[in-house]
């Protein structure tokens, strides 16, 4: 709404309103973003993150130098965080976020102790630091710690690992829990340079969103070094029993010992993945990219932290058929690395355009008609996620209004799939012959900032659009980005080989033996698509009958067993049980967890099965995770 406003508005207009925004601090009575031209006169880009506590128009955080001892008896993070200011209003106070940080001191450039004040906690955003400055302060430097439950950061013991033998720790910024293990300004409006010394017990590795080592050090003690700038829910650290292993020219693989080889087989493709990126959307601009595989308590399929994507070893199916999550990761060393989301409202900037692109990585990598499975699969998720959300539920929108709430709360399949879909709409509108290039010259023009929807609709506007002699109301562009629902010339993909699987279904429906359907020949995808389309009651010999010709209850494929277990659960199939608390108690990724506790509570005594494999499963799991499980099953309500 106030976005749509301040796109259509001239400058000059908007004038009055940005002198308003000064007026107000960035949250009392939440001023509408008011976002100015980084190209207008004088005037530095001013954001408003309404999930930050920082004013970085007055004074930035530019670099970051980190000093911690990661100490694994107490998981704690100790240390120094050296700021690097760039002070544009000669202004005294630097605000920064935290939350559950042990502040102990803050020192000056000068040699003098600055006088800091911690705010009061938000459940959400944590406590504000506010630190006196002097006009002309080039650096502050905080000692502090971190919480043994800081949100961000994951302590494993040993048999939580593959090993078995050497804890792990790992930790998980986006979107707004960097601020529990560094004091920053955590907002992806700003982007910094960050170098780090870690020092780790020397049995083990630490690796950083930096330049890595590929080898233990002798002394435990590891220097890193990001010389890109990039936004803080790009911060990352893992420590753990870790072993490299190169796939190429600039690609390899991180993980421990007793993974690293299916890992590094499974991910070979990752080196034809870059060039073909690059053929795409430009050069690769990050140096090295790497992929360490995690242990499975890992909340997330995977993390884009640059130069290291976080990975789920949920990926490793032994066939390969799970890479485009790779695809997805390298995809936002352009569309979110390189292009960020301004606040986590724009954040399909991010995921949206990274759908895309994988999708487009993909095709490049396996043809056509391998991208539609993928794109056709996403939207039925599409669907399904707008039909539970309600098809005029304002988080259906693609431009978001989060303010006062959980930024996560926001990152639904929305952001992607009617993200990435919206992207496709104009690529078929225009043709690739006019939209490749377009979208090739918005990330290198906007290379290392950060931006909002409104700036990409802009920007549309005028690159694409106007010289294509295009009206973006025909196009529904309005409707797309800031209205609910699926608009009407939502793309509809159909790859052959999914009318294949339907007739296949449909003829075991009709009777004919699962044993004799052809599926020789099928993917992943395919299978997928059969066993998500299948009828919503089934008996239990019908389900023994397709488990016994499929294996489907022992898939060692986590996608197809998760699709199955929720069909099977739906019927009460019994069997399922078991390979459901085996799968629950055994990796923690969030898409899985939430469907699968889902479809245990609405099975018969479904609350009380849910509730004792939780209670088993939920010290294993990342606090993330922990979060929406706690709130889906009210974990913290129950009595005893
Ligand atoms: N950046 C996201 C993960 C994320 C999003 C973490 C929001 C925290 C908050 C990552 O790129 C991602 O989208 N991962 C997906 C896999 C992908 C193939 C869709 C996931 O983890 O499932
Ligand atoms: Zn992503």
């Amino acid at each position: 709404m106030s976005s749509t406003l301040s796109r259509r508005l001239p400058l000059a207009a908007l004038l009055p309103l940005l002198v308003l925004a000064a007026a107000c601090s960035s949250r009392s009575g939440a001023p509408a973003p008011v976002v100015l031209p980084d190209d207008a006169p004088g005037a530095a880009q001013r954001v408003d993150d309404p999930h930050s506590w920082a004013e970085p128009w007055d004074v930035a955080v530019t670099h970051l130098g980190l000093d911690l001892d990661v100490d694994f008896a107490a998981r704690q993070l100790a240390g120094t965080a050296r700021l690097d200011l760039d002070n544009r209003t000669a202004a005294t106070t630097l605000f920064l976020d935290t939350r559950d940080l042990d502040v102990r001191a803050v020192r000056r450039d000068d040699g003098e102790a600055a006088h800091f004040e911690l705010g009061p906690a938000d459940p959400v955003l944590g406590r504000r630091l506010a630190v006196a400055i002097e006009p002309d302060t080039e650096w502050v430097e905080i000692e502090y710690a971190t919480s043994p439950a800081a949100a961000a950061v994951q302590w494993l013991d040993p048999e939580q690992t593959a090993g078995g033998e050497h804890p792990f720790l790992f930790t998980q910024s986006q979107a707004i829990l960097a601020r529990t293990w560094v004091p920053l300004q955590d907002t992806p409006s700003v982007r910094f340079t960050y170098d780090a010394t870690v020092r780790v017990p020397p049995e083990l590795m630490a690796l950083m969103s930096a330049e890595n080592p590929t080898t233990r050090s002798a002394d435990g003690v590891y220097r890193f070094r990001m010389p890109q700038a990039i936004p803080s829910y790009l911060m990352a650290l893992a420590v753990g029993d870790l072993e490299f292993r190169s796939v190429g020219r600039v690609a390899g693989v991180y993980a421990e010992p007793a993974v690293v080889e299916r890992a590094a087989w499974e991910l070979e493709e990752t080196d034809e993945m870059i060039p073909a990126a690059e053929r795409l959307y430009g050069p690769y601009r990050w140096g090295r990219y790497d992929v360490l595989v995690l242990p499975p308590s890992f909340p997330f399929g995977g993390m884009e932290n640059p130069r290291l994507t976080f990975a789920t070893p949920t990926i490793l199916a032994g066939d390969r058929s799970l890479v485009a999550l790779v695809a997805h990761e390298l995809g936002h060393s352009w569309s979110g690395n390189l292009v960020t989301n301004a606040t986590w409202d724009d954040f399909w900037l991010n995921e949206g355009f990274t759908v895309y692109v994988e999708r487009r990585i993909m095709e490049e990598l396996r043809g056509r008609e391998y991208a539609e499975m993928l794109a056709s699969l996403g939207l039925r998720d599409l669907r399904e996620t707008v039909a539970e959300l309600g098809a005029d539920s304002p988080d259906t929108r693609l431009h978001l209004e989060l303010a006062d709430r959980d930024p996560d709360e926001g990152m639904t399949d929305v952001a992607y799939e009617k993200g990435a879909f919206f992207l496709r709409m104009l690529e078929e509108a225009v043709g690739r012959e006019r939209w490749d290039p377009f979208l090739r010259s918005w990330f290198e023009e906007h290379a290392f900032e950060s931006v909002t929807t409104t700036q990409f609709l802009d920007y549309l506007n005028d690159e694409l659009l106007a010289p294509a002699g295009l009206d973006p109301d025909a196009l529904q562009v309005d409707a797309w980005v800031f209205g609910p629902g699926l608009p009407s010339n939502l793309p509809e993909p159909s790859p052959a080989r999914f009318d294949r699987v339907d007739a296949a279904r449909q003829a075991w429906i009709a009777g004919e033996l699962a044993d004799a359907l052809p599926t020789a020949d099928w993917t992943t995808h395919e299978w997928l698509h059969f066993v998500r389309g299948l009828p919503e009651d089934l008996s239990p010999r019908q389900l023994a009958e397709l488990d016994s010709a499929f294996g489907f209850t022992a898939s060692g494929n986590s996608e197809i067993l998760t699709a199955w277990l929720l069909v099977a659960l739906a019927n009460d199939y019994e069997p399922a049980y078991a390979a459901a608390e085996r799968f629950l108690t055994t990796m923690g990724r969030r898409k899985f967890l939430v469907p699968l506790y889902g479809a245990l509570l609405a099975a018969p005594g479904g609350h009380q099965r849910a509730l004792a494999i939780y209670e088993q499963a939920r010290p294993g799991y990342h606090s993330v995770s922990r979060g929406t499980i706690d709130e889906m099953l009210g974990w913290g309500d129950r009595e005893n």
